[in-house]
């Protein structure tokens, strides 16, 4: 008997392996019909690798603001031509204190400046007696309403060395890297497409050149103006900076307003001097109103 115990046990333990192998033998046969893995070509990352592949599908725009809005600031309406009068309201002298202002530029005589957002010229007319007449005003404005009133202004005072230029925000419509000095008073809050107008002004200016922004002081609520026409000094550094524009200083003697200068870095390759910054007096040009 246990001999015919024996004998069935290992007639099971047969057929059992038998079973194994037989479906060990199909599962191989199976494997044998996938075709093998694609080996890379020399040079192409590899599929799933998680290294830098080529793109196919389009990057995804950066994050922008919404309409209206640049990097968190509400854009400010254009200040409309009808409102030309303001500009040259009596109270501005002492609100805004212009020449002291320009007296802290040191502007030599004969240089090349831009009134940029010039309106009907109230800084352009000051600008061109400065600059003398060996020197240019380029005075540009997005509003062909305001170029012409400040024509009629400049023909009034006898002033010639102001060049009015009708420009768009996406050309300054300046004369590439010859103008010394950009001046925009009360303007860049307004600017509907920011990056490319400062794009446009560095392009224009000279290696050393110098951009000032004269703002409203949007830390200062007693300054009674709308918010949406004020800025902070950091905002306006936040947005100027990266556009290529080295931060100088921020002068702060006006009642109301910043005055903040950046200057156009010198390009090592170019090695083009700064202007020597002296006052000039530019005597010979007509007074303005
Ligand atoms: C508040 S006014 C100031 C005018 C002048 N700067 C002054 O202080 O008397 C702003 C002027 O900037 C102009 N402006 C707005 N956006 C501009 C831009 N991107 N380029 C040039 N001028 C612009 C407007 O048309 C308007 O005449």
């Amino acid at each position: 008997m246990p001999r015919v115990r024996a004998g069935f046990a290992t007639r099971f333990v047969a057929l059992i392996l038998a079973v194994l192998l037989a479906s060990a033998g199909e599962l191989s046969a199976q494997q044998a019909d996938v075709p093998a893995p694609a080996k890379p070509k020399p040079g192409a990352a590899p599929e799933h690798s998680g290294t830098k592949k080529t793109r196919t599908t389009p990057r995804p725009k950066a994050r922008r603001d919404r309409p209206g809005f640049y990097m968190g600031r509400p854009i400010a309406d254009v200040m409309s031509w009808q409102g030309a009068d303001w500009l040259f309201r009596e109270t501005r002298v002492d609100e805004e204190q212009p020449e002291a202002m320009l007296d802290a530029l040191k502007i030599p005589p004969g240089a090349t400046v831009a009134d940029v957002g010039a309106g009907a010229g109230y800084h352009s007319l000051r600008l061109a007696r400065r600059v003398g007449p060996g020197g240019t005003v380029l005075a540009t404005d997005v509003q062909p309403e305001m170029i012409q009133l400040l024509k009629q202004n400049a023909q009034a005072a006898r002033v010639y060395n102001i060049k009015p230029l009708l420009c768009s925000s996406k050309n300054s419509m300046l004369p590439d890297g010859k103008v010394d000095l950009i001046l925009m008073v009360d303007v860049y809050h307004e600017c509907t497409d920011p990056e490319t107008t400062l794009r446009g002004l560095r392009k224009a200016l000279r290696p050393g050149g110098r951009l000032v922004l004269v703002e409203f002081r949007g830390e200062a609520p007693e300054v009674p103006i709308k918010p949406e026409h004020k800025m902070t000094l950091k905002q306006v550094r936040r947005e100027v900076e990266p556009q290529g524009f080295a931060f100088v200083t921020s002068l702060e003697f006006l009642p109301w307003q910043h005055i903040i200068i950046f200057d156009k870095p010198v390009d090592k390759e170019e090695k083009t001097p700064a202007t020597p910054a002296t006052e000039g007096t530019g005597a010979s040009a007509e007074q303005p109103r």
